[in-house]
C-alpha cells in the first residue's frame, strides 16, 4: 500500500497516546454535589442514588474528611429542610440547613471551596422553584427570595452561589443584592442552560422536591431547543454571571460544544442524578464496566468543551486521575 498518512502511528503505545491527547483534565475542575439534611446523626443512603448519602450537619465533617482524602476540592451543597412552606422560608433562614452546614464546614475544612445551589424547590411545600400565584410560578416575586437566599449563603461562608431556578433576570437580581451588601467579589455560577429533564428524577427523590402538581416546563427549557440555550447563556453573561453551566451533560454535548465556542467564560457541565443512577444500575447488573464508563463520560464532557464538571462520581474520578487512567 502506498500510504503516507497513517493515523495508527500515533496510537502505537501508551506513551505516544498520552503525548498526543487533546483533552487534559485535572481534579481541580471537579465539583461534588452533596446533600445536607436537618436533624441529627443522619447518614442515610439515597435509594435512587446508591452510594450517595444525606448527611446531618454533625455527620458532615466525616464526609468532608473522606472527600478531602479522595482529592475532591470543590463542593456544591444542596439542603433538605425539616419544614417546607409555601414561601420556602427555610431557604433564606439564618439557621437554615445550608447556612449551618456552611458554618460547620468552613470551620473544620476551610481548604475546601463551597458553592451553594440557590433554588426554592427543596424548601417549598409545593415543590416548585418559586413563589406561586395560583398555579403559576411568579417570576419577579421569586427573584427577591432567591437574592435573599444567595445573600444568606454568602453571609454564612459560601465561596460561590449557583442559582438553578431558571427565573428570568435572577443573575442580575443576585448580583445587585450581593454587591449592595458588600460581596462584590463573590462569583455567581449560573445554571444558565438548564433543560426540563427527566434525568433529574433521582435528585427529586433525594431532596423530596418533586413538584406536587404540574411540571417545571414553564421555567426550565424545552429539550428540543438549541438556539434558545445560547440566548439564555448570553443573557446571563450580560447580567454578570461568572461561570455558565449547561445541565444535564450526557445528552447535551451538542449544547456544551456550542456554548463553549461562543461564550468567553468558563463553562460548567452537570452530570445529573439520572446519569449517575443509570450507570450504577447497569453496572450492578454487570452490563457495563462502571469505572470505564465513568471515565468515558467525563472525558467526553470535557472534549465537548466543558471546563468544569459537576458529578456524583467526583471521588472516583479524582482517584482515576491520580492512577493515570485518564488525565
Ligand atoms: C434545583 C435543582 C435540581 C437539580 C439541581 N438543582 C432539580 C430540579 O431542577 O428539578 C438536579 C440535579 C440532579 O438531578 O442531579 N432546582
Amino acid at each position: 500500500m502506498d500510504m503516507i498518512k497513517r493515523p495508527r502511528r500515533l496510537r502505537g503505545n501508551e506513551a505516544i497516546r498520552k503525548m498526543v491527547r487533546e483533552t487534559r483534565i485535572d481534579k481541580s475542575s471537579l465539583i461534588y454535589p452533596l446533600f445536607v439534611i436537618d436533624g441529627e446523626n443522619i447518614e442515610e443512603e439515597i435509594p435512587s442514588m446508591p452510594g450517595q448519602y444525606r448527611f446531618s450537619v454533625d455527620r458532615l465533617p466525616y464526609e468532608l474528611e473522606r472527600l478531602t482524602k479522595a482529592g475532591v476540592e470543590n463542593l456544591m451543597l444542596f439542603g433538605i429542610p425539616a419544614h417546607k412552606d409555601e414561601m420556602g422560608s427555610q431557604a433564606y433562614a439564618e439557621n437554615g440547613i445550608v447556612q449551618r452546614a456552611l458554618r460547620e464546614g468552613k470551620k473544620q475544612f476551610p481548604g475546601l471551596y463551597y458553592i451553594t445551589d440557590v433554588c426554592m424547590c427543596e424548601y417549598t411545600s409545593h415543590g416548585h422553584c418559586g413563589v406561586l400565584c395560583g398555579h403559576d410560578v411568579e417570576n419577579d416575586a421569586t427573584l427577591e427570595l432567591l437574592a435573599k437566599t444567595a445573600l444568606s449563603h454568602v453571609q454564612a461562608g459560601a465561596d460561590m452561589v449557583a442559582p438553578s431556578d431558571m427565573m428570568d433576570g435572577r443573575i442580575l437580581a443576585l448580583r445587585r443584592c450581593l454587591d449592595g451588601n458588600g460581596f462584590k467579589e463573590t462569583p455567581i455560577m449560573s445554571y444558565a442552560v438548564k433543560y426540563a429533564s427527566a434525568f433529574y428524577g433521582p435528585f427529586r427523590d433525594a431532596a423530596g422536591s418533586a413538584p406536587s402538581f404540574g411540571d417545571r416546563k414553564s421555567y426550565q427549557m424545552d429539550f428540543h431547543n438549541r438556539k434558545e440555550g445560547m440566548k439564555e447563556a448570553l443573557m446571563d453573561v450580560d447580567e454578570g454571571a461568572d461561570i455558565i453551566m449547561v445541565k444535564p451533560a450526557l445528552s447535551y454535548l451538542d449544547v456544551i460544544s456550542e456554548v463553549s465556542k461562543e461564550i468567553n467564560l468558563p463553562i460548567a457541565a452537570y452530570s445529573v442524578s439520572g446519569e449517575y443512577a443509570m450507570v450504577k444500575a447497569a453496572a450492578k447488573m454487570g452490563y457495563i464496566d462502571e469505572a470505564k464508563i465513568i471515565c468515558e463520560m467525563a472525558v467526553s464532557t470535557y472534549r465537548a468543551g466543558a471546563d468544569i464538571y459537576l458529578t456524583y462520581f467526583a471521588k472516583e474520578l479524582a482517584g482515576y486521575m491520580a492512577e493515570g487512567r485518564i488525565g
